[in-house]
């Protein structure tokens, strides 16, 4: 089974009026793949439309001729986002096809909706309503038997390529959302064992081997805090690290799953706000060094991201407002409004499309160049989200844009640090080149990359700073 669709196929099965074309282009877009729509790619190939072909050559032939191009198409190096025809899935081949080399998400729709949709079409499998539901029942036992993930929109079809479940209260399912059955290693921060760690132990059941503390906070990410994680740990290769909270954990955890037996899976259970929308997401874990903050780590995509906003209730108001900053610096790079789960998708969509943070992933960065200088200056005695608010001000201005979005919601204010301090840190940033630092900025059509000259730079900073 797959887990991820990461370097790999991804494949849209559902009904007819699911709403699949229009869903692979989306999500392709999204992606930066290409998006191939079976059904089209037959028509353009045979030169005949569907129901013509159904009607000239019958079903049979048609099915052959299907199955061949899904081989042709799946067979291709390069990932794309495929949308399948309602009944390609019947075909044995073509279902062999997909378990090798594609993440299959069936696009769940409803028998109304369907039909409301293709019943005035002249598809030939949608000509009589009773016909229509009859097929549609028979057709859903295949769908799920061969589905790795079941979602109803663009979103959710993201969520399912980068392996992150969410739904509100799937902790308690967690027994069987960690995929595989071997044991399970429960790692969380002392304060989240105490919170959560009963409830998590409850629903792993069986499969629970041991479990773990880390210290809270920022000491998780300490190398002999994971050193002695390592010491404790007895599984095999069979075996998966579960991570259960706040960033500085699912960090640590996943390092220590990165290499211990030089590799093995491991679950993202993410128990605050910074957590389920960024942290949790597309396989960066770190440690800490005096030299500095996430110095040493690896990439590492945990095969399963758990999102269950219930976990957040018990969550501190300051903790929730970290994960606000990040959460409304999202809202600016997709230029739109998010919940978790679409924020979510967002950071898991530039993830999937640059999982080495070499392109496209680092507009996740938008305004912590100026964020990370301004708590190197306090010391690290600066809420992150505090540092990041400031930060998108800053962007925004050097953007030439309206800052009123982050002015309502975080409240930015100065922080008293020294300006010379924060100015070396920030030359320090690894963004620079020559005289001049590179930075994420916004346009009209989105984030891009731009080197500005150092003294707008050092201006843009200086204005964050209390005289
Ligand atoms: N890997 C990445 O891509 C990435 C992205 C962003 C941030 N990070 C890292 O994440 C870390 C910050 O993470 P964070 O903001 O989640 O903070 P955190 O992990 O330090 O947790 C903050 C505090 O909240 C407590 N807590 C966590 N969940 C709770 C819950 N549900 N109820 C009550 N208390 C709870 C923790 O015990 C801790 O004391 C930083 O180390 C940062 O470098 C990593
Ligand atoms: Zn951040």
């Amino acid at each position: 089974m797959a887990l991820n669709a990461l370097n790999r196929h991804l494949a849209l099965i559902g009904f007819m009026g699911a709403g699949k074309t229009t869903l692979a282009e989306e999500v392709a877009a999204r992606l930066g793949r290409r998006a191939v729509d079976a059904d089209r790619l037959l028509e353009g190939r045979a030169q005949i439309s569907i129901p013509a072909f159904f009607a000239q050559r019958g079903e049979t032939e048609f099915r052959v001729a299907e199955a061949s191009l899904a081989r042709e198409t799946f067979r291709q190096a390069t990932p794309a986002v495929v949308a399948l025809g309602g009944g390609a899935v019947k075909t044995p081949e073509v279902r062999s096809t997909l378990r090798e080399r594609a993440l299959t998400v069936l696009v769940d729709v409803d028998v109304d909706t369907a039909w409301e949709r293709t019943k005035a079409t002249d598809r030939p499998l949608a000509q009589d309503e009773d016909v229509f539901r009859r097929l549609f029942d028979e057709r859903q036992p295949l769908y799920r038997d061969i589905a790795d993930a079941v979602a109803r929109d663009a979103d959710g079809i993201i969520l399912a390529a980068a392996g992150i479940h969410h739904e509100l209260g799937a902790l308690e399912l967690l027994g069987e959302l960690v995929p595989g059955d071997g044991p399970v290693a429960l790692v969380a921060d002392s304060r989240v064992m105490g919170i959560h760690g009963p409830g998590a132990q409850t629903a792993l059941g069986d499969r629970l081997r041991s479990r773990h503390e880390l210290p809270a906070g920022e000491a998780a990410k300490q190398l002999h805090a994971v050193e002695r994680l390592w010491s404790e740990l007895r599984l095999d290769r069979s075996g998966t690290i579960v991570a259960l909270g706040g960033g500085a954990l699912t960090d640590a955890a996943g390092l220590a799953a990165a290499l211990y037996l030089r590799g093995i899976p491991w679950v993202a259970v993410p128990t605050t706000l910074v957590g389920q929308i960024d942290a949790g997401i597309g396989g960066k874990t770190a440690i800490d060094i005096p030299q500095g903050k996430n110095l040493v780590g690896a990439f590492h995509w945990p095969s399963r991201v758990i999102i269950d906003e219930a976990l957040l209730t018990t969550l501190a108001e300051r903790e929730r407002r970290q994960g606000e900053a990040e959460r409304i610096k999202t809202e600016l790079l997709a230029r739109r409004a998010l919940d978790i789960r679409s924020a979510a998708a967002y950071k898991a969509a530039l993830c999937l499309r640059d999982p080495r943070d070499r392109d496209v992933r680092q507009w996740l960065n938008l305004g912590h160049t100026f964020a990370h200088a301004l708590e190197a200056a306090a010391d690290f005695d600066l809420p992150h989200g505090e540092a990041v608010a400031l930060g998108l001000l800053a962007a925004l201005r050097l953007s030439g844009r309206d800052t009123s979005r982050v002015v309502d919601a975080l409240d930015p204010q100065p922080v008293k640090v020294d300006r010379e301090r924060a100015w070396e840190a920030l030359q320090r940033d690894k963004k620079r080149s020559g005289d001049a630092i590179n930075l994420v900025l916004l346009g009209d059509e989105g984030p891009y990359l731009e080197a500005r000259p150092s003294d707008e730079v050092r201006a843009a900073l200086d204005n964050l700073i209390a005289s």
